[in-house]
Protein backbone atom coordinates (compact mmCIF):
# COMPACT_ATOMS: atom_id res chain seq x y z
CA UNK A 1 0.00 0.00 0.00
CA UNK A 2 1.05 3.13 -0.76
CA UNK A 3 0.88 5.60 2.82
CA UNK A 4 2.02 8.73 0.67
CA UNK A 5 -1.43 8.79 -1.16
CA UNK A 6 -3.28 7.15 1.62
CA UNK A 7 -2.77 10.00 3.72
CA UNK A 8 -4.73 12.52 2.71
CA UNK A 9 -7.85 10.11 1.64
CA UNK A 10 -7.82 9.01 5.64
CA UNK A 11 -7.39 12.21 6.62
CA UNK A 12 -10.68 12.77 4.60
CA UNK A 13 -12.45 9.60 5.48
CA UNK A 14 -11.73 10.72 9.35
CA UNK A 15 -12.95 14.11 9.04
CA UNK A 16 -16.22 12.36 7.47
CA UNK A 17 -16.00 9.22 10.70
CA UNK A 18 -16.04 12.34 13.65
CA UNK A 19 -19.84 13.46 12.43
CA UNK A 20 -21.17 10.22 12.86
CA UNK A 21 -18.72 9.33 16.04
CA UNK A 22 -21.72 7.67 17.77
CA UNK A 23 -22.50 5.04 15.11
CA UNK A 24 -18.80 4.03 15.81
CA UNK A 25 -19.64 3.41 19.39
CA UNK A 26 -22.42 1.64 18.58
CA UNK A 27 -20.82 -0.46 16.69
CA UNK A 28 -18.63 -1.34 19.26
CA UNK A 29 -20.74 -1.68 22.16
CA UNK A 30 -22.83 -3.76 20.02
CA UNK A 31 -20.74 -7.36 20.15
CA UNK A 32 -20.11 -6.79 23.84
CA UNK A 33 -24.15 -6.19 24.27
CA UNK A 34 -24.98 -9.56 21.93
CA UNK A 35 -22.24 -11.47 24.21
CA UNK A 36 -23.84 -10.41 28.08
CA UNK A 37 -26.92 -12.05 26.67
CA UNK A 38 -27.91 -15.84 27.48
CA UNK A 39 -27.54 -18.54 25.01
CA UNK A 40 -30.74 -19.80 23.51
CA UNK A 41 -31.08 -22.57 21.40
CA UNK A 42 -32.12 -21.89 17.30
CA UNK A 43 -35.59 -23.08 16.29
CA UNK A 44 -35.81 -26.56 15.44
CA UNK A 45 -36.37 -27.53 11.50
CA UNK A 46 -39.96 -27.77 10.49
CA UNK A 47 -41.24 -31.57 10.00
CA UNK A 48 -41.00 -32.36 6.57
CA UNK A 49 -41.84 -34.78 4.43
CA UNK A 50 -39.45 -37.53 2.94
CA UNK A 51 -39.53 -35.91 -0.32
CA UNK A 52 -39.17 -32.56 1.15
CA UNK A 53 -36.59 -33.37 3.58
CA UNK A 54 -34.64 -35.26 1.13
CA UNK A 55 -34.68 -31.99 -1.34
CA UNK A 56 -33.20 -30.26 1.89
CA UNK A 57 -30.44 -32.85 2.99
CA UNK A 58 -29.27 -32.13 -0.80
CA UNK A 59 -29.45 -28.71 -0.39
CA UNK A 60 -27.36 -28.39 2.70
CA UNK A 61 -24.84 -30.91 1.07
CA UNK A 62 -24.84 -28.47 -1.71
CA UNK A 63 -23.85 -25.42 0.33
CA UNK A 64 -21.17 -27.55 2.21
CA UNK A 65 -19.36 -27.93 -0.97
CA UNK A 66 -19.89 -23.78 -1.89
CA UNK A 67 -18.56 -23.18 1.55
CA UNK A 68 -15.50 -25.16 0.55
CA UNK A 69 -15.34 -23.05 -2.38
CA UNK A 70 -15.76 -19.95 -0.98
CA UNK A 71 -13.29 -20.68 1.73
CA UNK A 72 -15.46 -19.59 4.25
CA UNK A 73 -14.46 -21.41 7.41
CA UNK A 74 -10.86 -20.06 6.99
CA UNK A 75 -12.30 -16.49 8.21
CA UNK A 76 -14.57 -17.69 10.09
CA UNK A 77 -13.08 -19.91 12.59
CA UNK A 78 -10.82 -19.49 15.07
CA UNK A 79 -7.59 -21.80 16.00
CA UNK A 80 -9.30 -23.93 18.25
CA UNK A 81 -12.52 -22.98 17.96
CA UNK A 82 -15.54 -24.42 16.89
CA UNK A 83 -16.06 -24.50 12.75
CA UNK A 84 -17.95 -21.20 11.77
CA UNK A 85 -17.84 -19.83 15.31
CA UNK A 86 -16.05 -16.65 14.12
CA UNK A 87 -12.52 -15.32 15.47
CA UNK A 88 -10.14 -15.55 12.54
CA UNK A 89 -7.94 -12.88 12.67
CA UNK A 90 -7.66 -11.29 9.49
CA UNK A 91 -4.66 -8.47 8.78
CA UNK A 92 -6.02 -5.74 6.88
CA UNK A 93 -3.03 -2.60 5.83
CA UNK A 94 -5.92 -0.80 8.17
CA UNK A 95 -5.81 -3.27 11.51
CA UNK A 96 -7.42 -6.46 12.67
CA UNK A 97 -10.71 -7.76 11.74
CA UNK A 98 -12.33 -11.15 12.84
CA UNK A 99 -14.75 -13.74 11.00
CA UNK A 100 -18.04 -13.58 12.61
CA UNK A 101 -19.80 -16.22 13.84
CA UNK A 102 -22.63 -17.86 10.78
CA UNK A 103 -23.87 -20.59 13.39
CA UNK A 104 -27.37 -20.52 13.72
CA UNK A 105 -27.03 -19.08 17.33
CA UNK A 106 -30.07 -16.53 18.20
CA UNK A 107 -27.54 -14.18 19.91
CA UNK A 108 -23.94 -14.41 19.18
CA UNK A 109 -24.60 -15.96 15.40
CA UNK A 110 -26.90 -15.43 12.69
CA UNK A 111 -29.73 -17.12 14.11
CA UNK A 112 -32.78 -15.11 13.44
CA UNK A 113 -31.45 -14.21 9.42
CA UNK A 114 -33.63 -15.63 7.02
CA UNK A 115 -32.27 -16.46 3.38
CA UNK A 116 -33.12 -12.83 1.84
CA UNK A 117 -30.74 -11.34 4.94
CA UNK A 118 -27.97 -13.82 4.14
CA UNK A 119 -28.33 -12.98 0.02
CA UNK A 120 -28.42 -9.57 1.21
CA UNK A 121 -24.88 -9.46 2.90
CA UNK A 122 -23.62 -12.17 0.09
CA UNK A 123 -24.58 -9.89 -3.08
CA UNK A 124 -25.02 -6.18 -1.23
CA UNK A 125 -22.10 -6.13 1.22
CA UNK A 126 -25.15 -5.06 3.98
CA UNK A 127 -26.42 -6.58 6.86
CA UNK A 128 -30.16 -7.17 8.26
CA UNK A 129 -29.99 -3.89 10.20
CA UNK A 130 -28.21 -2.02 6.73
CA UNK A 131 -25.15 -1.74 8.46
CA UNK A 132 -22.53 -1.49 5.71
CA UNK A 133 -20.09 -5.04 6.23
CA UNK A 134 -16.02 -4.36 6.68
CA UNK A 135 -14.79 -5.59 2.70
CA UNK A 136 -12.29 -8.07 4.39
CA UNK A 137 -15.55 -9.95 4.19
CA UNK A 138 -15.02 -10.57 0.69
CA UNK A 139 -18.56 -9.33 -0.76
CA UNK A 140 -16.99 -7.61 -3.55
CA UNK A 141 -16.56 -10.81 -5.24
CA UNK A 142 -19.45 -12.58 -3.20
CA UNK A 143 -21.69 -10.49 -4.69
CA UNK A 144 -21.20 -12.50 -8.37
CA UNK A 145 -23.35 -15.72 -6.46
CA UNK A 146 -26.36 -16.47 -8.20
CA UNK A 147 -29.27 -16.48 -5.51
CA UNK A 148 -29.59 -20.42 -5.74
CA UNK A 149 -26.23 -21.12 -4.33
CA UNK A 150 -26.65 -18.22 -1.50
CA UNK A 151 -29.23 -20.25 -0.49
CA UNK A 152 -28.03 -23.43 -0.17
CA UNK A 153 -25.20 -21.98 1.50
CA UNK A 154 -27.68 -20.49 4.06
CA UNK A 155 -29.13 -23.20 4.22
CA UNK A 156 -25.81 -25.40 4.96
CA UNK A 157 -25.13 -22.71 7.95
CA UNK A 158 -28.19 -23.23 9.10
CA UNK A 159 -27.26 -26.99 9.72
CA UNK A 160 -24.65 -26.41 11.86
CA UNK A 161 -24.92 -26.47 15.49
CA UNK A 162 -25.19 -23.30 17.09
CA UNK A 163 -22.22 -21.87 19.13
CA UNK A 164 -22.79 -19.16 21.45
CA UNK A 165 -18.85 -17.63 20.94
CA UNK A 166 -19.66 -13.81 20.45
CA UNK A 167 -18.38 -12.45 17.17
CA UNK A 168 -15.23 -10.50 18.11
CA UNK A 169 -14.82 -6.51 17.88
CA UNK A 170 -12.36 -5.60 15.13
CA UNK A 171 -9.33 -3.33 15.96
CA UNK A 172 -8.90 -0.66 13.20
CA UNK A 173 -7.50 2.68 14.07
CA UNK A 174 -10.84 4.82 14.63
CA UNK A 175 -12.55 5.39 12.15
CA UNK A 176 -11.85 3.02 9.97
CA UNK A 177 -13.92 0.93 10.90
CA UNK A 178 -16.85 3.55 11.18
CA UNK A 179 -19.99 3.11 8.91
CA UNK A 180 -19.41 6.03 7.27
CA UNK A 181 -15.78 5.29 6.62
CA UNK A 182 -17.76 1.73 5.59
CA UNK A 183 -19.73 3.41 3.44
CA UNK A 184 -17.53 5.81 1.25
CA UNK A 185 -15.77 3.03 0.78
CA UNK A 186 -18.68 1.00 -0.57
CA UNK A 187 -19.28 3.35 -2.85
CA UNK A 188 -16.24 4.00 -4.18
CA UNK A 189 -15.33 0.80 -4.53
CA UNK A 190 -17.86 -1.96 -4.84
CA UNK A 191 -20.59 -2.55 -7.36
CA UNK A 192 -23.61 -4.99 -7.13
CA UNK A 193 -23.50 -7.22 -9.82
CA UNK A 194 -26.26 -8.00 -12.18
CA UNK A 195 -26.26 -11.76 -11.36
CA UNK A 196 -29.88 -11.92 -13.38
CA UNK A 197 -28.36 -11.26 -16.69
CA UNK A 198 -24.76 -13.40 -15.70
CA UNK A 199 -26.56 -16.21 -15.84
CA UNK A 200 -27.94 -15.71 -19.27
CA UNK A 201 -25.29 -14.59 -20.99
CA UNK A 202 -21.46 -16.43 -21.89
CA UNK A 203 -18.95 -14.99 -20.51
CA UNK A 204 -15.90 -13.89 -22.97
CA UNK A 205 -14.05 -16.21 -24.89
CA UNK A 206 -12.77 -17.19 -28.46
CA UNK A 207 -15.74 -16.64 -30.96
CA UNK A 208 -15.06 -20.48 -32.26
CA UNK A 209 -15.59 -21.86 -28.61
CA UNK A 210 -17.93 -25.44 -28.95
CA UNK A 211 -21.24 -25.18 -27.26
CA UNK A 212 -20.16 -27.35 -24.65
CA UNK A 213 -16.77 -25.38 -24.01
CA UNK A 214 -18.48 -22.15 -23.08
CA UNK A 215 -20.65 -23.59 -20.91
CA UNK A 216 -17.83 -24.90 -18.61
CA UNK A 217 -15.78 -21.84 -19.04
CA UNK A 218 -18.61 -19.87 -17.81
CA UNK A 219 -18.65 -22.12 -14.89
CA UNK A 220 -15.07 -21.23 -14.45
CA UNK A 221 -15.29 -17.73 -14.54
CA UNK A 222 -18.43 -18.04 -12.45
CA UNK A 223 -16.16 -19.60 -9.77
CA UNK A 224 -13.05 -17.83 -9.98
CA UNK A 225 -14.83 -14.31 -9.91
CA UNK A 226 -17.16 -15.22 -7.18
CA UNK A 227 -17.14 -17.92 -4.64
CA UNK A 228 -12.98 -18.75 -5.03
CA UNK A 229 -12.92 -14.71 -4.39
CA UNK A 230 -9.15 -15.27 -6.39
CA UNK A 231 -8.82 -11.54 -7.31
CA UNK A 232 -9.27 -10.78 -3.77
CA UNK A 233 -5.31 -11.33 -3.32
CA UNK A 234 -4.61 -11.71 -7.40
CA UNK A 235 -5.74 -8.27 -8.24
CA UNK A 236 -3.85 -5.03 -7.01
CA UNK A 237 -5.62 -2.54 -4.57
CA UNK A 238 -5.41 1.12 -4.85
CA UNK A 239 -4.71 3.40 -1.56
CA UNK A 240 -7.57 2.58 -0.14
CA UNK A 241 -8.06 -1.14 -0.43
CA UNK A 242 -10.22 -0.82 -3.53
CA UNK A 243 -9.47 -3.57 -5.82
CA UNK A 244 -8.22 -2.57 -9.12
CA UNK A 245 -10.53 -3.26 -11.74
CA UNK A 246 -8.81 -1.81 -14.72
CA UNK A 247 -5.70 -3.86 -13.93
CA UNK A 248 -8.01 -7.44 -12.84
CA UNK A 249 -5.54 -9.91 -12.58
CA UNK A 250 -2.31 -8.42 -12.84
CA UNK A 251 -0.85 -9.74 -9.09
CA UNK A 252 -0.21 -8.29 -6.03
CA UNK A 253 1.47 -7.96 -3.05
CA UNK A 254 -0.72 -9.07 -0.53
CA UNK A 255 -1.61 -6.30 2.37
CA UNK A 256 0.24 -7.56 5.30
CA UNK A 257 3.37 -7.03 2.59
CA UNK A 258 4.82 -10.75 2.93
CA UNK A 259 3.72 -12.56 -0.15
CA UNK A 260 3.16 -11.68 -3.21
CA UNK A 261 0.07 -13.39 -5.13
CA UNK A 262 1.52 -13.19 -8.91
CA UNK A 263 -0.21 -12.45 -12.45
CA UNK A 264 -2.69 -14.86 -13.51
CA UNK A 265 -2.54 -12.66 -16.60
CA UNK A 266 0.76 -12.87 -17.07
CA UNK A 267 2.49 -16.69 -18.45
CA UNK A 268 5.80 -14.84 -16.78
CA UNK A 269 4.35 -15.28 -13.39
CA UNK A 270 0.86 -17.47 -12.93
CA UNK A 271 -0.55 -16.92 -15.98
CA UNK A 272 -1.43 -20.91 -17.20
CA UNK A 273 -2.03 -20.18 -21.04
CA UNK A 274 1.00 -22.42 -21.70
CA UNK A 275 -0.46 -25.39 -19.34
CA UNK A 276 -2.93 -28.01 -20.50
CA UNK A 277 -6.43 -27.74 -18.68
CA UNK A 278 -5.94 -31.01 -17.18
CA UNK A 279 -2.42 -30.02 -15.56
CA UNK A 280 -4.07 -26.86 -13.97
CA UNK A 281 -6.92 -28.85 -12.87
CA UNK A 282 -4.51 -31.05 -10.64
CA UNK A 283 -2.51 -27.73 -9.72
CA UNK A 284 -6.24 -26.99 -8.27
CA UNK A 285 -6.60 -30.04 -6.24
CA UNK A 286 -2.88 -31.58 -5.43
CA UNK A 287 -1.35 -28.08 -4.85
CA UNK A 288 1.45 -29.11 -6.80
CA UNK A 289 2.55 -29.89 -10.45
CA UNK A 290 5.86 -30.19 -12.52
CA UNK A 291 7.56 -27.87 -10.91
CA UNK A 292 5.04 -25.09 -9.71
CA UNK A 293 4.33 -25.83 -5.92
CA UNK A 294 1.75 -23.53 -3.80
CA UNK A 295 3.15 -22.36 -1.16
CA UNK A 296 2.25 -19.72 1.79
CA UNK A 297 -1.72 -18.53 1.45
CA UNK A 298 -1.80 -20.31 -1.96
CA UNK A 299 -0.96 -23.61 0.51
CA UNK A 300 -4.07 -22.33 2.21
CA UNK A 301 -6.50 -21.85 -0.41
CA UNK A 302 -5.48 -25.39 -1.88
CA UNK A 303 -5.79 -26.74 1.71
CA UNK A 304 -9.08 -25.40 2.69
CA UNK A 305 -10.37 -25.17 -0.81
CA UNK A 306 -9.92 -25.99 -4.32
CA UNK A 307 -8.45 -29.33 -3.40
CA UNK A 308 -12.53 -30.11 -2.94
CA UNK A 309 -13.48 -29.06 -6.41
CA UNK A 310 -15.25 -31.57 -8.35
CA UNK A 311 -13.20 -33.10 -11.43
CA UNK A 312 -16.09 -30.56 -13.44
CA UNK A 313 -15.47 -27.63 -11.51
CA UNK A 314 -11.86 -27.89 -11.19
CA UNK A 315 -11.52 -28.57 -15.43
CA UNK A 316 -13.97 -25.37 -15.28
CA UNK A 317 -11.53 -22.97 -13.32
CA UNK A 318 -8.21 -24.75 -15.21
CA UNK A 319 -10.52 -23.32 -18.42
CA UNK A 320 -10.93 -20.08 -17.33
CA UNK A 321 -7.35 -19.55 -15.61
CA UNK A 322 -6.05 -21.17 -18.95
CA UNK A 323 -7.95 -18.34 -20.97
CA UNK A 324 -6.91 -15.59 -18.69
CA UNK A 325 -3.45 -15.01 -20.08
CA UNK A 326 -2.07 -14.17 -23.40
CA UNK A 327 -0.72 -17.13 -25.38
CA UNK A 328 3.34 -16.29 -25.06
CA UNK A 329 5.39 -14.85 -22.58
CA UNK A 330 5.81 -11.04 -23.45
CA UNK A 331 9.87 -10.48 -24.42
CA UNK A 332 9.92 -7.48 -22.49
CA UNK A 333 9.59 -8.40 -19.20
CA UNK A 334 11.93 -11.65 -19.78
CA UNK A 335 15.24 -10.21 -19.22
CA UNK A 336 15.64 -8.51 -15.96
CA UNK A 337 18.48 -6.12 -15.77
CA UNK A 338 21.87 -7.06 -13.93
CA UNK A 339 20.41 -4.50 -10.84
CA UNK A 340 19.44 -5.61 -7.51
CA UNK A 341 15.89 -5.10 -6.57
CA UNK A 342 17.16 -2.51 -4.02
CA UNK A 343 19.38 -0.61 -7.25
CA UNK A 344 22.61 -1.63 -6.20
CA UNK A 345 24.32 -3.42 -9.12
CA UNK A 346 25.82 -6.98 -8.46
CA UNK A 347 28.93 -8.23 -9.88
CA UNK A 348 29.51 -11.87 -11.20
CA UNK A 349 31.98 -12.34 -8.37
CA UNK A 350 28.72 -12.74 -5.64
CA UNK A 351 27.27 -15.36 -7.38
CA UNK A 352 30.55 -17.09 -6.14
CA UNK A 353 29.05 -17.35 -2.26
CA UNK A 354 25.55 -18.28 -3.30
CA UNK A 355 26.82 -20.73 -5.99
CA UNK A 356 28.62 -23.03 -2.59
CA UNK A 357 26.09 -22.15 -0.34
CA UNK A 358 23.69 -23.75 -2.66
CA UNK A 359 26.07 -26.90 -3.29
CA UNK A 360 26.01 -27.12 0.74
CA UNK A 361 22.53 -26.17 1.66
CA UNK A 362 20.09 -26.88 -1.23
CA UNK A 363 21.61 -29.22 -3.98
CA UNK A 364 20.15 -32.39 -2.26
CA UNK A 365 16.68 -31.62 -2.88
CA UNK A 366 16.90 -29.47 -5.84
CA UNK A 367 19.54 -31.09 -7.50
CA UNK A 368 22.82 -30.17 -8.67
CA UNK A 369 21.91 -28.08 -11.55
CA UNK A 370 18.71 -27.12 -10.11
CA UNK A 371 16.74 -30.35 -12.05
CA UNK A 372 14.42 -30.96 -8.97
CA UNK A 373 13.02 -34.44 -8.18
CA UNK A 374 9.95 -35.08 -10.01
CA UNK A 375 6.89 -35.51 -7.37
CA UNK A 376 9.01 -34.68 -4.72
CA UNK A 377 11.32 -30.98 -4.77
CA UNK A 378 10.63 -28.41 -7.62
CA UNK A 379 13.19 -27.70 -10.13
CA UNK A 380 14.78 -24.41 -9.82
CA UNK A 381 16.05 -24.10 -13.05
CA UNK A 382 13.56 -22.70 -15.62
CA UNK A 383 11.00 -22.51 -12.86
CA UNK A 384 9.34 -18.91 -13.25
CA UNK A 385 8.82 -18.20 -10.00
CA UNK A 386 12.12 -18.03 -9.31
CA UNK A 387 12.79 -15.77 -12.14
CA UNK A 388 9.73 -13.93 -11.27
CA UNK A 389 9.93 -9.76 -10.68
CA UNK A 390 8.96 -9.96 -7.56
CA UNK A 391 11.36 -11.53 -4.69
CA UNK A 392 9.20 -12.01 -1.57
CA UNK A 393 7.85 -15.38 -2.17
CA UNK A 394 11.55 -16.28 -2.42
CA UNK A 395 12.75 -14.60 0.27
CA UNK A 396 9.83 -16.15 2.20
CA UNK A 397 10.50 -19.48 1.30
CA UNK A 398 13.91 -19.62 2.07
CA UNK A 399 13.50 -17.78 5.26
CA UNK A 400 10.76 -19.77 6.84
CA UNK A 401 10.42 -23.28 4.98
CA UNK A 402 7.57 -24.33 4.02
CA UNK A 403 5.10 -27.63 3.26
CA UNK A 404 2.85 -27.64 0.40
CA UNK A 405 -1.07 -28.73 1.42
CA UNK A 406 -1.46 -32.46 1.85
CA UNK A 407 -4.01 -33.13 -0.37
CA UNK A 408 -5.73 -36.77 -1.45
CA UNK A 409 -3.67 -36.43 -4.58
CA UNK A 410 -1.03 -35.35 -2.70
CA UNK A 411 -1.37 -36.70 0.84
CA UNK A 412 2.50 -36.15 2.33
CA UNK A 413 4.13 -33.25 0.14
CA UNK A 414 7.68 -32.96 1.01
CA UNK A 415 8.97 -30.15 3.37
CA UNK A 416 11.52 -27.40 2.92
CA UNK A 417 13.53 -26.44 6.07
CA UNK A 418 13.90 -22.82 7.11
CA UNK A 419 16.99 -21.12 6.94
CA UNK A 420 16.69 -17.89 9.02
CA UNK A 421 19.11 -19.37 11.38
CA UNK A 422 21.37 -20.96 9.37
CA UNK A 423 21.79 -18.43 7.10
CA UNK A 424 22.23 -14.90 7.32
CA UNK A 425 21.41 -12.13 4.95
CA UNK A 426 23.94 -12.01 3.02
CA UNK A 427 23.68 -15.59 2.51
CA UNK A 428 20.37 -15.47 1.77
CA UNK A 429 20.68 -12.61 -0.76
CA UNK A 430 23.52 -14.75 -2.26
CA UNK A 431 22.07 -18.11 -2.47
CA UNK A 432 18.72 -16.79 -4.19
CA UNK A 433 20.70 -14.06 -6.55
CA UNK A 434 22.68 -17.58 -7.62
CA UNK A 435 19.75 -19.28 -8.24
CA UNK A 436 18.46 -16.55 -10.21
CA UNK A 437 21.45 -16.39 -12.19
CA UNK A 438 22.57 -20.03 -13.20
CA UNK A 439 21.84 -22.43 -15.60
CA UNK A 440 21.86 -19.96 -17.87
CA UNK A 441 19.24 -18.01 -16.64
CA UNK A 442 19.23 -14.32 -15.32
CA UNK A 443 17.29 -12.00 -13.29
CA UNK A 444 17.81 -9.86 -11.05
CA UNK A 445 20.00 -10.47 -7.90
CA UNK A 446 18.39 -9.62 -4.64
CA UNK A 447 20.79 -7.55 -1.95
CA UNK A 448 21.41 -7.50 2.13
CA UNK A 449 18.67 -5.03 2.58
CA UNK A 450 16.11 -7.19 0.75
CA UNK A 451 16.75 -10.03 3.14
CA UNK A 452 17.16 -7.58 5.82
CA UNK A 453 13.48 -6.05 5.50
CA UNK A 454 11.53 -9.45 5.51
CA UNK A 455 13.57 -10.93 8.11
CA UNK A 456 12.70 -8.17 10.45
CA UNK A 457 8.86 -8.61 9.95
CA UNK A 458 6.56 -11.23 12.05
CA UNK A 459 6.61 -14.52 10.79
CA UNK A 460 3.65 -15.28 8.20
C1 LIG B 1 -11.14 -13.45 3.64
C2 LIG B 1 -11.93 -13.71 4.81
C3 LIG B 1 -13.38 -14.12 4.67
C4 LIG B 1 -13.90 -15.10 3.87
C5 LIG B 1 -13.16 -16.01 2.90
C6 LIG B 1 -15.31 -15.13 4.16
N1 LIG B 1 -15.63 -14.18 5.08
FE1 LIG B 1 -17.49 -13.82 5.80
N2 LIG B 1 -16.75 -12.23 6.85
C7 LIG B 1 -15.42 -11.93 7.00
C8 LIG B 1 -15.27 -10.81 7.93
C9 LIG B 1 -13.97 -10.17 8.36
C10 LIG B 1 -16.58 -10.47 8.33
C11 LIG B 1 -16.98 -9.36 9.31
C12 LIG B 1 -17.45 -8.16 8.54
C13 LIG B 1 -17.98 -7.07 9.44
O1 LIG B 1 -18.09 -7.29 10.65
O2 LIG B 1 -18.30 -5.97 8.94
C14 LIG B 1 -17.48 -11.38 7.64
C15 LIG B 1 -18.86 -11.33 7.74
C16 LIG B 1 -19.72 -12.21 7.13
C17 LIG B 1 -21.16 -12.15 7.24
C18 LIG B 1 -21.96 -11.12 8.05
C19 LIG B 1 -22.19 -11.70 9.41
C20 LIG B 1 -22.74 -10.73 10.42
O3 LIG B 1 -23.03 -11.19 11.54
O4 LIG B 1 -22.86 -9.54 10.13
C21 LIG B 1 -21.66 -13.22 6.54
C22 LIG B 1 -23.11 -13.60 6.37
C23 LIG B 1 -20.53 -13.92 5.98
N3 LIG B 1 -19.36 -13.29 6.35
C24 LIG B 1 -20.62 -15.07 5.22
C25 LIG B 1 -19.54 -15.68 4.60
C26 LIG B 1 -19.66 -16.83 3.73
C27 LIG B 1 -20.94 -17.59 3.46
C28 LIG B 1 -18.41 -17.10 3.25
C29 LIG B 1 -17.99 -18.15 2.26
C30 LIG B 1 -18.74 -18.22 1.03
C31 LIG B 1 -17.52 -16.10 3.84
N4 LIG B 1 -18.23 -15.28 4.65
C32 LIG B 1 -16.16 -16.03 3.57
C33 LIG B 1 -14.37 -12.53 6.36
C34 LIG B 1 -14.48 -13.55 5.43
C1 LIG C 1 -5.31 -15.33 0.24
C2 LIG C 1 -4.75 -14.87 -0.99
C3 LIG C 1 -4.97 -15.71 -2.24
C4 LIG C 1 -6.15 -16.15 -2.76
C5 LIG C 1 -7.56 -15.96 -2.21
C6 LIG C 1 -5.81 -16.84 -3.97
N1 LIG C 1 -4.46 -16.83 -4.17
FE1 LIG C 1 -3.44 -17.75 -5.69
N2 LIG C 1 -1.67 -17.19 -4.88
C7 LIG C 1 -1.53 -16.41 -3.75
C8 LIG C 1 -0.12 -16.25 -3.45
C9 LIG C 1 0.48 -15.44 -2.31
C10 LIG C 1 0.58 -16.96 -4.44
C11 LIG C 1 2.10 -17.11 -4.55
C12 LIG C 1 2.61 -18.34 -3.82
C13 LIG C 1 2.70 -19.52 -4.72
O1 LIG C 1 3.27 -19.41 -5.81
O2 LIG C 1 2.19 -20.59 -4.37
C14 LIG C 1 -0.43 -17.54 -5.32
C15 LIG C 1 -0.14 -18.34 -6.45
C16 LIG C 1 -1.09 -18.79 -7.33
C17 LIG C 1 -0.79 -19.51 -8.55
C18 LIG C 1 0.61 -19.85 -9.05
C19 LIG C 1 1.11 -21.14 -8.45
C20 LIG C 1 2.51 -21.45 -8.89
O3 LIG C 1 3.27 -21.89 -8.03
O4 LIG C 1 2.82 -21.24 -10.05
C21 LIG C 1 -1.99 -19.78 -9.15
C22 LIG C 1 -2.20 -20.51 -10.47
C23 LIG C 1 -3.02 -19.26 -8.31
N3 LIG C 1 -2.45 -18.65 -7.21
C24 LIG C 1 -4.37 -19.32 -8.60
C25 LIG C 1 -5.38 -18.92 -7.72
C26 LIG C 1 -6.79 -19.17 -7.94
C27 LIG C 1 -7.39 -19.86 -9.14
C28 LIG C 1 -7.45 -18.65 -6.88
C29 LIG C 1 -8.93 -18.67 -6.57
C30 LIG C 1 -9.52 -19.99 -6.47
C31 LIG C 1 -6.45 -18.07 -5.98
N4 LIG C 1 -5.21 -18.25 -6.55
C32 LIG C 1 -6.75 -17.45 -4.79
C33 LIG C 1 -2.55 -15.86 -2.97
C34 LIG C 1 -3.90 -16.13 -3.14
C1 LIG D 1 14.88 -31.05 2.30
C2 LIG D 1 14.74 -30.65 0.94
C3 LIG D 1 14.96 -29.19 0.58
C4 LIG D 1 16.08 -28.42 0.81
C5 LIG D 1 17.36 -28.82 1.52
C6 LIG D 1 15.81 -27.15 0.20
N1 LIG D 1 14.57 -27.13 -0.35
FE1 LIG D 1 13.73 -25.63 -1.38
N2 LIG D 1 11.98 -26.65 -1.50
C7 LIG D 1 11.78 -27.91 -1.04
C8 LIG D 1 10.37 -28.25 -1.17
C9 LIG D 1 9.68 -29.53 -0.78
C10 LIG D 1 9.75 -27.11 -1.74
C11 LIG D 1 8.26 -26.90 -2.04
C12 LIG D 1 7.66 -26.24 -0.78
C13 LIG D 1 6.20 -25.96 -0.86
O1 LIG D 1 5.48 -26.58 -1.64
O2 LIG D 1 5.77 -25.11 -0.04
C14 LIG D 1 10.80 -26.13 -1.95
C15 LIG D 1 10.59 -24.88 -2.52
C16 LIG D 1 11.60 -24.01 -2.84
C17 LIG D 1 11.43 -22.82 -3.62
C18 LIG D 1 10.11 -22.33 -4.24
C19 LIG D 1 9.93 -22.98 -5.58
C20 LIG D 1 8.58 -22.73 -6.20
O3 LIG D 1 8.31 -23.30 -7.26
O4 LIG D 1 7.77 -21.99 -5.65
C21 LIG D 1 12.64 -22.21 -3.69
C22 LIG D 1 12.97 -20.91 -4.40
C23 LIG D 1 13.58 -23.01 -2.95
N3 LIG D 1 12.91 -24.11 -2.46
C24 LIG D 1 14.91 -22.72 -2.78
C25 LIG D 1 15.75 -23.41 -1.95
C26 LIG D 1 17.07 -22.96 -1.57
C27 LIG D 1 17.71 -21.68 -2.07
C28 LIG D 1 17.57 -23.89 -0.72
C29 LIG D 1 18.88 -23.85 0.00
C30 LIG D 1 19.14 -22.69 0.80
C31 LIG D 1 16.57 -24.94 -0.57
N4 LIG D 1 15.48 -24.60 -1.32
C32 LIG D 1 16.72 -26.08 0.18
C33 LIG D 1 12.74 -28.74 -0.51
C34 LIG D 1 14.01 -28.36 -0.12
Amino acid sequence: MNRRVSLPMVALLSILGACLAYVVTAEYLAPALRASTAAAPAPALEAAGPAESADAAALVQQGAYLARIGNCAQCHTAAGGAPYAGGGALNTPFGKVYGSNLTPHLQAGIGRWNAADFWRAMHEGLAPDGRVLNPAFPYTSFTHLQRHDSDALFAYLRSLPPADTPSRPHSLPWPLGSQTALSAWRMLHFRVADTDSAAKTQPVGPAHTAPQTAVSLARGAYLVQGLGHCAECHTPRNALGGLRSAAAWRGALMPDGQWYAPALNDPLEAGMSGWSVADIATLLTHGQHAEAYMAGPMAEVVRYSTQYLTPEDAQSMALYLQMLAPPSPTASSKAASPVTTSGVTARPKDFALGERLYENHCAQCHGKSGEGVADAYPALAGNRAVLMRDTHNLVQVVLHGGYGPSTAGKPQPHGMPPYQLTLNDAEVAAVLSFIRNAWGQSAAPLSEFDINTMRNRPAP
